[in-house]
């Protein structure tokens, strides 16, 4: 996460430290949970997972904490969040989804390992996210309530009502034209679910009040949104070689998206102002902190 115009250099350090740090969490979750699982699915799973990704989810998940006046260590939690969306990202590219070849600038799960392989790989990243998320939650001294509600909200966001039901809507929609009502709600879903839960996740672990929550929830929305608009706009505007993974991928799926209804200017403006907002959210609750808000920035700034 660097070359933003926001980001301060020392921020910008800040944030490739944590990500250092949560591909390290992720390879100590390998070695500790991937052992009773068939030696071809784990290498698969652990492929999926060890790919070069920006950990956006697992550093505001940590920044939301740290924010909510955290002070444990929220690493193992935060590389849960990142199990459930490296799972979404293998399905995601599968030949019966959006059948893509390259993720994370490398093969696709299925093109190294097949498409059975791909997909047991997929929905054993599931219960894994869950147990982890529950151990993780412990080892914080959570209590059991306080723990079982983290592994609720992460895989209420990742499932029917969340992430999948967004992903749902995003494939009957191909070949549609869907409203700009319609695509908020695919993309809230499909993308934006996971991270609002990465930010209330946080605070949850901090065991932050009912109102800061509220805030991190409507900061986590819009820049959930926000995020999966810039990613809109970015299929088209930036290359393959900067995304890691097929530009111009939607206008061959047919898909709808923010910049064909909007204009890529008129959906930037759409992202920025739910940046805004986001902040917003967070500065009346005393939680807008550098941190939080430059990577709301980041989300609409970056490259890739
Ligand atoms: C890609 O997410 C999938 C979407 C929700 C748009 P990211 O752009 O965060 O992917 P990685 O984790 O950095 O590879
Ligand atoms: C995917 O949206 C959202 C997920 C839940 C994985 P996209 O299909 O646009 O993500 P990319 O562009 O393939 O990363
Ligand atoms: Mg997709
Ligand atoms: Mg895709
Ligand atoms: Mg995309």
């Amino acid at each position: 996460m660097t070359g933003t115009s926001v980001m301060s250099e020392d921020t910008a350090r800040a944030f490739a430290a944590e990500r250092v740090a949560v591909q390290r969490a992720l390879d100590g979750y390998c070695a500790r949970w991937l052992g009773d699982i068939a030696p071809l699915t784990a290498e698969a799973i652990r492929y999926a997972l060890l790919g070069e990704g920006k950990r956006l989810r697992a550093i505001l998940l940590l920044e939301a904490y740290r924010a909510c006046g955290g002070t444990g260590n929220a690493l193992d939690l935060a590389a849960s969040v990142e199990v459930v969306h490296a799972y979404s990202l293998v399905h995601d590219d599968l030949p019966c989804m959006d059948d893509d070849d390259v993720r994370r600038g490398r093969p696709t799960v299925h093109r190294v390992y097949g498409v059975p392989v791909a997909t047991a790989a997929g929905l054993a990243m599931v219960p894994l996210a869950a147990r982890s998320a529950w151990h993780s939650a412990q080892a914080l001294g959570l209590s059991a309530a306080v723990s079982a509600d983290i592994v609720r909200e992460l895989m209420d966001a990742s499932g029917g009502g969340g992430m999948i039901g967004g992903q749902l809507l995003d494939l009957e929609g191909e070949g549609e034209q869907l409203t700009l009502a319609s695509l908020e709600q695919v993309h809230r879903l499909k993308t934006g679910a996971l991270i609002m839960a990465s930010v209330t996740l946080g605070a949850r672990a901090a065991l932050a009040p009912a109102s800061r929550r509220l805030a991190l929830a409507r900061y986590g929305a819009s820049i959930g949104l926000a995020f999966q608009i810039a990613d809109d706009v970015l299929d088209i505007t930036a290359t393959t070689d900067q995304l890691g993974k097929t530009a111009a991928r939607d206008l061959d799926l047919h898909k709808s998206t923010y910049p064909a209804l909007l204009g890529v200017e008129g959906a930037i403006g759409r992202a920025v102002a739910l940046v805004e907002d986001g902040c917003a959210a967070l500065h009346g609750e005393g939680l807008l902190t550098p941190a939080l808000e430059q990577l709301a920035r980041y989300i609409v700034e970056r490259r890739s």
